[in-house]
């Protein structure tokens, strides 16, 4: 079932092809959202996502490509997410360059609204993730940017941090949201993650926040509606 929403921009999603980019898709047809992907891979894209969404294919490396795929979007929600510890996938490309050339890219194209899936602890250098390539060094980094160039007049940013992803439908569990980054450990559903910063689009409460997120509680709960959460001040 689709169900509409007063917001009516088209959104491109940048790391679409992975599991928490392929929930954010999900949840933005389900609210019945424009949508465009950016990918490097026009047949994996294809393939996930047939025609529900406008494809256009590019590398994170390159700002013009990134300036074509930004181009005529509202928002952007990036799930990007590094997966070598060198190379063109390794988290300096990734989550850091990556993510700050698709901010500033998003910027220079009138994009109003830029929501960052980043992750708990990021602002913990001696965290023993940190080892991957600083991988939380380099996505604090690029959340530092966002921060910057999204906190002006006229746009608006939402990261959300998770504990760590698991796979499953979203709207299961109530969510613990926190500010600070002040939790050590946790679950949540990529699922979950999707449908927060989709929501986010509209929900002026989650504009211009960073914030932590886990499951409450690891049981599922039955007939948690929309509003699952309460989001920090
Ligand atoms: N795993 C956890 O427990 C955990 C916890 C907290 C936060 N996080 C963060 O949450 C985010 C989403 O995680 P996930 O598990 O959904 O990630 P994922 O499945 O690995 O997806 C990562 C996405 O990034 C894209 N990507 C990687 N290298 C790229 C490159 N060089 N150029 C363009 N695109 C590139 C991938 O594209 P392809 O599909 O083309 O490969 C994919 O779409 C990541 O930032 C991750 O670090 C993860």
């Amino acid at each position: 079932m689709n169900v509409t929403t007063a917001y009516k921009g088209k959104v491109l999603v940048a790391g679409a092809t992975g599991k928490t980019g392929q929930w954010v898709v999900k949840r933005l047809l389900h609210y019945g959202i424009p949508v465009r992907v950016f990918s490097r891979e026009r047949d994996k894209a294809l393939s996930l996502f047939g025609e529900s969404v406008e494809i256009v294919t590019g590398r994170i490396q390159s700002a013009t490509d990134i300036a074509d795929a930004v181009k005529g979007c509202d928002a952007v929600i990036s799930a990007l997410g590094s997966s070598s510890v060198s190379g063109e996938s390794s988290p300096g490309d990734v989550d850091r360059d990556g993510v700050i050339r698709l901010v500033d890219e998003s910027a220079q194209k009138g994009v109003k609204h830029f929501g960052l899936v980043s992750s708990m602890a990021v602002t913990k250098w001696y965290h023993p993730l940190n080892l991957f390539g600083g991988v939380l060094l380099k996505k604090w980094e690029a959340e530092e940017h966002l921060r910057k160039v999204f906190s002006i007049e006229g746009r608006s940013y939402t990261i959300v941090r998770p504990g760590g992803l698991k796979d499953g439908e979203p709207l299961c569990h109530k969510l613990h949201v926190d500010v600070g980054d002040r939790l050590w450990s946790g679950w949540i559903n990529r699922s979950d993650v999707a449908e927060l910063l989709v929501v986010a689009l509209w929900l002026e409460k989650a504009k211009n926040k960073t914030f932590e997120v886990i499951n409450e509680a690891e049981e599922k709960q039955v007939g948690l509606e929309q509003y699952y959460y309460t989001l920090p001040e």
